[in-house]
């Protein structure tokens, strides 16, 4: 089985992202265990560039294969805002609730509620190859929260088909539509044919 270094400072998104991999038969080992701990600036400007700014920088601090998750919400009526900056969204001083809680003040009165989680996935490895995935999620934004599981900005991520928002899913059920869930499984079916390749 591979094992990938997990490149993540979110304990939450990290408990998902390890849940995913490992129900796909990839094995994973957080930073502290393969004796590293990685700094980077999200200096990119989309998603893909910082999940392979982040997975590099760990690959090249571990000398093993990582793997990296950047991600965020769009927003249709804020043309693609929080994006990239979705963790640093109002400034560093607000914490998950303040985050979502300035989102609906700043769509109060907006009826197009359209949104998506867009997730982009990076494997960097020690021979410099580098694979990256993204995937997505539509929805739209509820006008109050809702739900208690998830993180950042599940209360308010409502899912039309399910009329539940992500925090009101258990976690398998997130996991089966999520834009991370998607991202994974086609980073897992790249991963295969990839390792395939270097086994021939
Ligand atoms: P990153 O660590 O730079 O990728 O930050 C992503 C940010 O986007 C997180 O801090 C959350 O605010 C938000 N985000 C990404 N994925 C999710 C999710 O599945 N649920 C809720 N918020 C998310």
């Amino acid at each position: 089985m591979i094992k990938l270094v997990l490149a993540s400072k979110n304990e939450k998104k990290l408990v998902e992202l390890r849940n995913i991999l490992t129900r796909l038969g990839v094995e994973v080992i957080g930073e502290s265990e393969a004796g590293v701990d990685v700094l980077v600036e999200e200096t990119g400007a989309t998603f893909e560039e910082n999940a392979a700014l982040k997975a590099r920088a760990v690959m090249e601090a571990s000398g093993l294969p990582a793997i990296a998750d950047d991600s965020g919400l769009m927003v249709d009526a804020l043309a693609g805002a929080p994006g990239v900056y979705s963790a640093r969204y109002g400034g560093e001083a607000l914490d998950d609730t303040g985050r979502y809680r300035l989102l609906l003040e700043t769509m109060r009165g907006q009826t197009d509620r359209r949104c998506k989680f867009v997730s982009a996935i990076c494997c960097a490895f020690p021979n410099g190859d580098v694979i990256t995935a993204r995937g997505e999620c539509a929805g739209t934004l509820a006008y109050a929260p809702r739900g208690e599981g998830g993180f950042g900005y599940d209360p308010i991520f409502f899912v039309p088909g399910l009329k539940k928002t992500f925090s009101e899913l258990t976690p398998e059920e997130k996991d089966q539509i999520s834009h991370r869930g998607n991202a994974l499984r086609e980073m897992k079916l790249k991963l295969e044919s990839y390792l395939d390749g270097i086994d021939k």
